[in-house]
C-alpha cells in the first residue's frame, strides 16, 4: 500500500495536554478536568467542587483512561477532605464509579490511607486533608515519571523486535496525555518513536462506540505532528493481511496476576489478528495497573455500558430526548437491544510483552510479572 498519507513536516513539539489539575481559587479548592466528551470539537474545562460531580465526570467519560482515573480518584478524596465532606463516603463512591480500571480504586485508596494515617497521628482534620492532597500530587507526579520510563523501555523493545526502524504501529482506544500525568502509555511509546524518527505511521482504530481513537488519539497524534491514519475497527483485519502493521501497541485497564489484560473492547480481536499474522502485540501499562489480587482474566469485572451508546451515534450537538435516549443520532430502530461491554480480556499467551516503568515482561508469565512489579514495591 502506498504511503500516500505520509506527513512530511518536522514538527516534533511535546504534546502536553493537561487533562487534570488542582486549583485553589478564593471560593475554595477545585479539581479542573479537560472534558474529554467534547474533544476534539472544543477544549472545555469541567470544574468539580465535590466528589459526586467527579463521580459523574468519571461515569460520563469526561475523565477516563486507567492511569488518569487513579489520579482523579486520589484528587477526589483530597477534594472531599479539604472541603469538609465525608471522606469515607466519597472514597466509596469514587472507587466504584467504574469497575474495570484497577487504577481508580488504587488511587482512591492511596489518598484515603494517607488521610487516615494523618488523622490517626494527631487528629487534625486540616493536616489529614493536606496529607490526602499530598498523596494525590505524588501519584500524579509518579505517573508522569512512569510514562517517561515506559516510553524508553517501549522504544528499546520496538527497536529490538523490529530492527531497521520505520515502525508502522497499530493502536486502539486512547493512551496519551489525556489518560496520564505524563505522555501516557502506548501512545508515549509511539511518540518516542516519532521523536526518534523511527515511526513511519500510527494506525489509529476509531474505537467504537465512543470513538476514543477518532476523537482523542487522532487529536493527540495531530498535535504531535506524527504521521497517522484513522481506520474503522473493522478495517484492521485487511490492514494486517496487507502486511501494513509491524506491531500493535495498546494500554491496559487491569492486568491480572496471570498476565491477562483487560483493555478497551476490540483489543482481544487485535491480539488474535496479531498472532495469526506473526506481529508483536505489546501492552504498555504502569505497575499500578497490575492487580495481583485478581488471579485471572475470568475474574475481571467488565463494565457493561448503556445500549444507547451503540444504537445512537454520539453527537452531542444533536440531542435526542426520551427515556432511553443518550443524546445522539439514532442509527438503529428504536428499541433495539445492544451488547456493549466497555472492555475485553486478552489472555497472556497472546501478549508478546508487557512494558512497565520497571521493565519489560516477556514472555508473559505470572512469575515474571510479579518480579517486575516487586521492583517498584521495593523502591
Ligand atoms: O473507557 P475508557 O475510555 O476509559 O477506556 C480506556 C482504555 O481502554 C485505555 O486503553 C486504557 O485505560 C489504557 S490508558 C493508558
Amino acid at each position: 500500500m502506498a504511503d500516500q498519507y505520509a506527513y512530511s513536516g518536522d514538527d516534533k513539539r511535546p504534546t502536553e495536554i493537561p487533562a487534570i489539575r488542582w486549583e485553589e481559587p478564593p471560593e475554595g479548592p477545585v479539581l479542573v478536568l479537560l472534558d474529554q466528551t467534547r474533544l476534539p470539537a472544543e477544549e472545555v474545562e469541567l470544574v468539580c467542587t465535590d466528589a459526586p460531580a467527579l463521580v459523574e465526570a468519571i461515569r460520563s467519560l469526561a475523565v477516563r483512561g486507567a492511569p488518569l482515573l487513579g489520579i482523579a480518584g486520589a484528587y477526589g478524596v483530597a477534594l472531599a477532605a479539604v472541603r469538609g465532606f465525608d471522606v469515607e463516603e466519597a472514597a466509596t463512591a469514587l472507587a466504584s464509579a467504574r469497575p474495570t480500571a484497577v487504577n481508580l480504586a488504587v488511587g482512591v485508596r492511596r489518598a484515603q490511607a494517607a488521610h487516615e494515617a494523618a488523622l490517626a497521628k494527631d487528629g487534625d482534620i486540616r493536616q489529614a486533608a493536606a496529607a490526602a492532597l499530598a498523596a494525590a500530587r505524588q501519584l500524579h507526579q509518579e505517573d508522569a515519571e512512569a510514562s517517561a520510563r515506559m516510553a524508553e523501555h517501549g522504544l528499546a523493545l520496538l527497536d529490538e523486535l523490529l530492527p531497521g526502524g520505520g515502525h508502522r504501529i497499530l493502536t486502539h482506544c486512547n493512551t496519551g496525555s489525556l489518560v496520564s500525568g505524563g505522555e501516557g502509555t502506548a501512545f508515549a511509546v509511539a511518540l518516542a518513536a516519532h521523536r526518534a524518527s523511527r515511526l513511519r505511521r500510527l494506525w489509529v482504530d476509531e474505537t467504537r462506540p465512543l470513538l476514543q481513537g477518532a476523537r482523542l488519539t487522532a487529536y493527540e497524534a495531530a498535535r504531535s505532528g506524527m504521521a497517522y491514519t484513522l481506520l474503522t475497527d473493522n478495517a484492521a483485519g485487511s490492514l494486517f493481511a496487507a502486511g501494513e502493521v509491524d506491531a500493535v501497541l495498546i494500554g491496559a485497564d487491569r492486568i491480572t496476576a496471570d498476565g491477562s489484560v483487560a483493555n478497551k473492547v476490540g483489543s482481544y480481536p487485535l491480539a488474535v489478528l496479531a498472532r495469526y499474522h506473526h506481529v508483536p502485540f505489546i501492552v504498555v501499562a504502569p505497575v499500578t495497573t497490575v492487580d495481583p489480587d485478581t488471579p485471572d482474566g475470568a475474574s475481571i469485572e467488565v463494565e457493561q455500558r448503556a445500549g444507547h451508546e451503540v444504537t445512537e451515534f454520539v453527537a452531542p450537538q444533536v440531542p435526542v430526548t426520551g427515556a432511553e435516549a443518550g443524546g445522539g443520532i439514532p442509527v438503529a430502530p428504536l428499541g433495539t437491544q445492544a451488547y456493549n461491554p466497555a472492555f475485553d480480556v486478552t489472555p497472556p499467551e497472546l501478549v508478546t510483552a508487557i512494558v512497565t516503568e520497571e521493565g519489560v515482561v516477556s514472555p508473559v508469565t505470572a512469575e515474571a510479572l510479579a518480579q517486575v512489579c516487586a521492583r517498584s514495591r521495593r523502591a
